[in-house]
């Protein structure tokens, strides 16, 4: 398609660097800004390496309205994709200002200098999480919105306010994004997830039992009334999703929108399936043992895809084997990740 360039916050991070490879090999420029508080610039060399394009790097934070309001004002962006923000819930719970702060205020200093310089198409990541506790399944866009911790409420907020704003002034195209349980690494084995600290979620989790660095996973629980009494996710490829937000602004720019998408599979698998899988893929061994539930964690929780698929033509194409062999590739050449 076009050479528009996007303005993408966030960009060199695990869902973001994944998505500035589709946008840019689907014929797109960026531009990233991104304070790499939780990310490393080397995840945006391996991009260019795996594109063989280059991209615009900017070092710094979306809460700086100022600098947002000079890039804006610079280049005639096309649209703004919104990964930048904080996303570990346990430590939402116990520093809810910061997330608030970073995901709320910086959210609203975009918002506010994309609108003082005319730039309204707008896709935002948010998640599953703001649906809590799934009151059926499988969860539909029309769910009820009851995030039971700050982070997922910042993420409501957010979405919040770009409604609010499309209804004031309906020239705002808007793509609000609902990711599941995003997992997996590209292909080439150079960009993937790479966590700072301890994994909190599953899939580096595993990952990093499998390749030596961590010892035993501990299974939150084996009491949900589930088949094997574990939990239950929509895990979803990370290509898959990137390739989910071409497509939403490739339908934005040809037909202005107001959307609220669920990106998964649809399908969800125990984490103890997951487990057993990733143990097949690496060919190594994942002890673990069964540990209390996690407070706060639903038993099951799996994606209704059917809009995203009518609205944008999208379709998560990745099996559950693409996902873990995908993961061990990236993490078997990479030992500690970017570092
Ligand atoms: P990530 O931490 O890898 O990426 C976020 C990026 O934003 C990082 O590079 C970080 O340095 C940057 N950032 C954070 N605050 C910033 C600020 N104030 N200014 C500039 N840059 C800032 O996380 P990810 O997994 O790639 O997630 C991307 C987005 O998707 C996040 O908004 C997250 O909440 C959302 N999301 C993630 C998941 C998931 O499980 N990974 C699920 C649902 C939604
Ligand atoms: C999956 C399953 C755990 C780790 C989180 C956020 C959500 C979204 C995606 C950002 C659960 C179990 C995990 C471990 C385990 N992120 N587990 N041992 O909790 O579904 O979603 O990430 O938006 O908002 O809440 O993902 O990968 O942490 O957990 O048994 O060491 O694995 O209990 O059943 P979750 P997860």
């Amino acid at each position: 398609m076009s050479k528009a360039e996007i303005f993408v916050t966030g960009g060199a991070g695990y869902i973001g660097s994944h998505t500035c490879v589709e946008l840019l090999e689907a014929g797109y420029s960026v531009t990233v800004i991104d304070n790499f508080s939780n990310s490393s610039a080397k995840s945006l060399d391996r991009v260019r390496k795996i594109t063989g394009k280059d991209l615009r790097i900017i070092e710094g934070d979306i809460r700086d309205e100022a600098l947002l309001n000079r890039l804006l004002s610079e280049t005639a962006y096309a649209g703004v994709i919104h990964f930048a923000g904080l996303k570990a819930v346990s430590e939402s719970n116990q520093v809810p200002l910061k997330y608030y702060d970073n995901n709320v205020c910086g959210s609203i200093a975009l918002l506010r200098a994309m609108s003082r310089n005319e730039i309204k198409t707008f896709i935002f990541s948010s998640s599953a999480t703001v649906y809590g506790e799934p009151q059926f399944l499988p969860v539909t866009e029309s769910h009820v919105l009851a995030p039971n911790n700050p982070y997922g409420r910042s993420k409501l907020m957010i979405e919040e306010f770009a409604r609010d704003l499309w209804q004031s002034d309906p020239s705002w195209s808007i793509v609000i994004l609902r990711y599941f349980n995003p997992v997996g690494a590209h292909k080439s084995g150079l960009i993937g997830e790479d966590p700072r600290n301890v994994p909190s979620n599953l899939m580096p989790y595993l990952a990093q039992v499998a390749v030596g660095r961590l010892q035993t996973l501990t299974v939150h629980g084996n009491d949900f009334g589930t088949p094997d009494g574990t939990g239950i996710r929509d895990f979803i490829h990370v290509v898959d999703l990137a390739r989910g937000h071409v497509k939403a602004l490739q339908t934005l720019q040809t037909k202005p929108a107001m959307l609220i998408l669920n990106l998964g599979t649809g399908t969800g698998y125990s984490v103890l399936q997951l487990r057993e899988a990733f143990e097949r893929t690496s060919q190594n061994p994942i002890p673990y043992q069964i540990g209390p539930r996690r407070q706060g964690d639903v038993a099951v929780s799996y994606a209704d895809c059917a809009l995203a698929a009518r609205e944008i033509g999208w379709k998560a194409q990745y099996s559950m084997q693409d996902m873990c062999e995908d993961t061990w590739r990236w993490q078997y050449n990479n030992r500690s990740g970017f570092e």
